[in-house]
C-alpha cells in the first residue's frame, strides 16, 4: 500500500506504507521532511497535515486528546488532522495529504 505526500516545496511523493505504521512514521522514515517533535505522542502538533478533502470521511474521527493538541497548531483547516493519530491500514491504501505550516523540520524552516 502507499501513501501520497505533498512536501513543504509543493511536491507530491508516493511512499511505500505498511499495515500498523502511524502515517507520521512513514513520511518521516522516507526522509520526505516532518518535523514531529514529540515521536507520536500526542504532545507537540509539529505533525499536522492536511488531508485531501475526498479522503477525510475515510479516516477514524480524531479522539479528543488529537482535538485538543490540533488547537495549539498553526493555520488549522477543517480537514487538518495529526499524522501521528493515524494508523496505515487498507481502507486507507493511496490517502493523499499535505504537510501543513509549521510541520518543518528545523533545518528547513531555518
Ligand atoms: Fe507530536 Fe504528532 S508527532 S503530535
Amino acid at each position: 500500500m502507499h501513501i501520497k505526500v505533498i512536501d513543504h516545496h509543493g511536491t507530491e511523493h508516493t511512499l511505500e506504507a505498511l499495515d500498523g505504521w502511524r502515517v507520521m512514521e512513514v513520511i518521516r522514515d522516507w526522509d520526505v521532511g516532518i518535523k514531529a517533535e514529540c515521536g507520536g505522542a500526542c504532545a507537540c502538533a509539529t505533525c499536522h497535515v492536511y488531508i485531501d478533502p475526498e479522503w477525510l470521511d475515510r479516516l477514524a474521527p480524531p479522539n479528543d486528546e488529537e482535538v485538543d493538541r490540533l488547537d495549539d497548531a498553526p493555520l488549522v483547516e477543517a480537514h487538518s488532522r495529526l499524522s501521528c493519530q493515524i494508523l496505515m491500514s487498507e481502507d486507507l491504501d493511496g490517502l493523499r495529504l499535505r504537510l501543513a505550516p509549521g510541520s518543518e523540520p528545523e533545518a528547513v524552516a531555518a
